[in-house]
C-alpha cells in the first residue's frame, strides 16, 4: 500500500462551545470549551483514521496551540509530522445559541508561513518515496500566493507522487493549469467558478468534468453534490452516485470525509465506481453526525454496501 500524506497549510486548533443566547455588548457566558483539530488536510487525514487507514497529516505547528493540536491529533491515532513555525497556530471559534440554536463560526486567518519554513515543508516533502498519495486541502496561509501550489506541486511530480487536491478559487485554478493530479474534488460552485459557467443545465457538469479530464488536469474529477451526491469522471467513464435518503444533522466534514474515504480507494487501486461510492458513503456518514464530526466506520460500510447493489 502507498503511504498516504495530507498537507495541511493553515491548520487551526477549532474550540466549540455554546451560550445562553448571543447578544452585544454585554458578556456572552460560555460553557466549557472542547478542542478539536481543524483544517482540510487534518481532517482528511482524521476520517482516514476513522475508517481504519493509516494516513499522516503533515502541517506547520506553532506555539501552545499548535503542541495542542498535535497532541489532540495523536490521541486520535493520526500519524503527525509537524514542522515548528515561529507563529502560533490559529485557534477558530464554534459557538451555538442555545435560545435559537443557530451556530456562529469565527475563522481566523491562518498563520503566517515564513519563507525558510516553506522551504522547510517542501524539503520534507521532497523526502517522501515515489508513489505516495499526497492531499493538499485547505487554504493559504495569508502571506502566500498562488504560486506556491505550482512550486509544491513541481515539487511533488519530481518525486513521482501522486497528488489529490480538495481546493477553491484562485489555488484551484494554480492546480488544475498544473495538470497531472491523480484526483481532483470540486463540489459543484468550485467547479462553476473554476470554469466560468453557471453549470444550471443538464449535462453541463459532466461536460465541465470531461473538458478538465481532456485538457490534462487530473486524471479523474469527482463533482461533489451535496445531497445528490457525486458524479466521478475519468478518461473512460461517468459515474452518478446518489446516496439514499439519511437524517440530516451536520454536513460540517463531509466534503473532507469523502475525500479521505476516496484516497483509501485509490490506495487500493480500486475501480473508479468503487472509489465514488465509497467516498459518497463517507460524505453522508458525516452528515449523520452532530456538529463537526466526521463519518464512522460503521455508517460509511453499511452506505458502501447499499450502494455497492444498486
Ligand atoms: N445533505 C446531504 N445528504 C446526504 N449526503 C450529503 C449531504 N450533503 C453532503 N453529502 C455527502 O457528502 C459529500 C460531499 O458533500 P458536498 O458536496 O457538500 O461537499 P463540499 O461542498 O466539498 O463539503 P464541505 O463543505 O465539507 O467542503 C456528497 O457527495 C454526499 O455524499
Ligand atoms: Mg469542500
Amino acid at each position: 500500500m502507498p503511504l498516504i500524506v495530507t498537507l495541511t497549510l493553515t491548520p487551526s486548533l477549532d474550540t466549540a462551545t455554546s451560550t445562553a443566547k448571543v447578544y452585544p455588548e454585554g458578556k456572552l457566558r460560555c460553557q466549557a470549551p472542547v478542542f478539536e483539530p481543524g483544517g482540510g488536510g487534518i481532517n482528511v487525514a482524521r476520517a482516514i483514521t476513522h475508517l481504519g487507514g493509516q494516513a499522516t497529516a503533515l502541517l506547520p505547528s506553532g506555539g501552545p496551540t499548535g503542541a495542542h493540536l498535535v497532541e489532540l491529533l495523536q490521541q486520535e491515532g493520526v500519524t503527525v509530522d509537524a514542522l515548528q513555525t515561529h507563529d502560533w497556530t490559529r485557534q477558530n471559534l464554534h459557538v451555538v445559541s442555545d435560545a435559537t440554536g443557530e451556530q456562529f463560526r469565527f475563522v481566523m486567518p491562518g498563520a503566517a508561513l515564513h519563507e525558510d519554513e516553506w522551504q522547510q515543508l517542501l524539503t520534507k516533502i521532497a523526502q517522501l518515496p515515489a508513489g505516495t498519495l499526497l492531499v493538499l486541502s485547505g487554504s493559504l496561509p495569508p502571506n502566500m500566493t498562488t504560486s506556491a501550489v505550482t512550486e509544491l506541486l513541481q515539487c511533488a511530480r519530481q518525486q513521482g507522487l501522486r497528488t489529490i487536491v480538495d481546493s477553491s478559487g484562485d489555488a484551484l485554478k494554480a492546480a488544475v493549469a498544473f495538470g497531472g493530479l491523480e484526483l481532483l474534488k470540486p463540489n459543484q460552485s468550485e467547479l462553476a467558478e473554476l470554469t466560468g459557467q453557471s453549470l444550471e443545465q443538464p449535462d453541463q457538469v459532466v461536460n465541465a468534468a470531461r473538458s478538465l479530464i481532456s485538457q490534462g488536469a487530473a486524471k479523474r474529477i469527482v463533482v461533489s453534490l451535496g445531497p445528490q451526491g457525486a458524479l466521478a469522471v475519468d478518461a473512460e467513464q461517468c459515474i452518478q452516485v446518489v446516496p439514499p435518503p439519511v437524517i440530516k444533522r451536520s454536513t460540517v466534514g463531509a466534503g473532507d470525509s469523502m475525500v479521505g474515504a476516496m484516497v483509501l480507494k485509490l490506495a487500493e487501486d480500486a475501480p473508479l465506481a468503487d472509489m465514488v461510492r465509497f467516498g459518497v458513503a463517507a460524505g453522508t456518514a458525516a452528515t449523520m453526525n452532530q456538529g463537526t464530526k466526521l463519518c464512522s466506520k460503521d455508517d460509511t460500510e453499511k452506505l458502501y454496501q447499499y450502494l455497492q447493489q444498486q
